[in-house]
């Protein structure tokens, strides 16, 4: 896919660049908990100051709903970026307006600001245009480097490339590379792992990957909506009624896996009693909380044939101990797997991380939904909007 590329921004000494991050990170106790995205896009803001731009950066964090809310604020983030980069990262008091304006004014060349969150202003997720006026008059040129956020149409990922120079970042183009791989030319066998807690997210993406999977092995709660319209019995765990149709449509297909064994419980909680059983054979009353080590193991066999390997979503609920051994199995074989290994999502990616097992795969996506979509659509609005900006000349 042809992005606009960084080297073609007609970048004057001082030019102001717009740089869209995607520092939707998990916080805990008011500090950045997992930095992933924030260090995966410091090449792209260093490379931008090296040639004495003056950088704008812009991100969101949460669903705060168009109003100020201090948990919200990207106050942890600009400290981080700071302690990343080595330069002061001043916060600006709102998104946009007359103080925001005096800020920016007063960077210098090679200097950093950080604008708060933009979900503070209801224009964001509306995808105001005048709103997007109001960001993209902040600056002279203007840099998605918000792969993770692409998939939205909101203003500050649409609105500026319509106005301003743009370009992809290096970690957006990189992350489009890798995950076009994936579409146009998988070495095979390809075996895609899906989990998460709904198959209503995920129907798109296994439409889309049939096309071009071997296996599709799915687990995580998603997993008893196809159980179910198989007529297995799954007791209290989590179903989605409304898509059992739609499933057992695509039962038909013998690429997709389900779990054979499920470890249950009456509870979801770290001392909760736990059995091991058949997955179409749970009791009323218990709910499976994990894949069993059956399926851990036949799942772990396919991935270590694989010469590509798509893994999006847990196999369990991996943050509670007793449910964690599916999730850390996939883990485990996705990371000696020989083939080209690509994880997405946020709690895909958390856990490869936690475990320490990151660097033993090809790529960890920085996004989950976005790289989903991608995958479904072969495109994003955040693409679209930078291969329709104005020309740089
Ligand atoms: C993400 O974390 O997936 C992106 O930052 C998008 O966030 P959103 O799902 O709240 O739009
Ligand atoms: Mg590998």
């Amino acid at each position: 896919m042809d992005l606009p590329a960084l080297e073609a921004l007609p970048l004057e000494r001082g030019a102001l660049v717009l740089v869209r991050v995607d520092y939707n990170v998990p916080l805990r106790d008011g500090k950045v908990e997992d930095d992933l995205r924030i260090t995966t896009a410091v090449p792209t803001i260093k490379w931008l100051l090296e040639r004495h731009a003056r950088v704008v950066t812009c991100g969101h964090l949460g669903r705060p709903k168009g109003t100020v809310d201090p948990q919200f604020s990207m106050a942890p983030v600009a400290a981080r970026l700071a302690e990343l980069l080595g330069v002061e990262v001043p916060l600006a008091p709102a998104v946009v307006g007359p103080d925001v304006e005096d800020v920016v004014a007063s960077l210098d060349a090679g200097g950093v600001v950080m604008l708060e969150n933009l979900r503070f202003e209801p224009g964001e997720t509306e995808n105001d245009p005048g709103f997007a006026t109001n960001l993209a008059d902040l600056a002279d040129c203007y840099v998605n480097e918000a792969f993770g956020a692409s998939h939205r149409a909101h203003a500050s990922i649409v609105g500026p490339p319509r106005v301003l120079p743009s370009a992809g970042g290096r970690l957006l183009v990189h992350e489009v590379e890798v995950l076009g791989r994936l579409l146009d030319s998988p070495r095979r066998p390809f075996v895609a792992i899906l989990g998460g807690a709904k198959v209503s997210d995920k129907l798109g993406v296994i439409r889309a990957l049939l096309d071009r999977c071997d296996t599709i092995l799915v687990g995580g709660a998603m997993a008893f909506t196809f159980l179910s319209a198989r007529g297995g019995k799954i007791g209290s765990s989590l179903v989605e009624p409304e898509m059992i149709d739609e499933c057992r449509d695509l039962l038909g297909n013998d690429r997709i896996h389900l779990p054979v064994d499920m470890v249950i419980a009456e509870r979801m909680s770290d001392d909760a009693e736990t059995r091991i059983v058949p997955a179409d054979a749970i009791p009323d009353g218990w709910s499976g909380f994990d894949v069993g080590p059956e399926t851990a193991a036949l799942y772990a066999d396919e991935i270590a044939e694989a010469a590509t390997v798509l893994w999006n979503g847990p196999m369990g609920v991996f943050e509670i101990k007793p449910f964690a051994a599916g999730t850390r199995a996939v883990a485990d074989a996705v990371a000696s797997c020989h083939g080209f290994t690509v994880v997405g999502g946020g709690d895909s990616a958390a856990a490869i991380r936690e475990l320490g097992l990151a660097d033993a795969v090809d790529h960890v996506s920085t996004g989950g939904g976005a790289s989903l979509e991608l995958l479904e659509h072969g495109d994003l609005p955040g693409l679209r909007a930078l291969r329709e900006s104005r020309p740089t000349s």
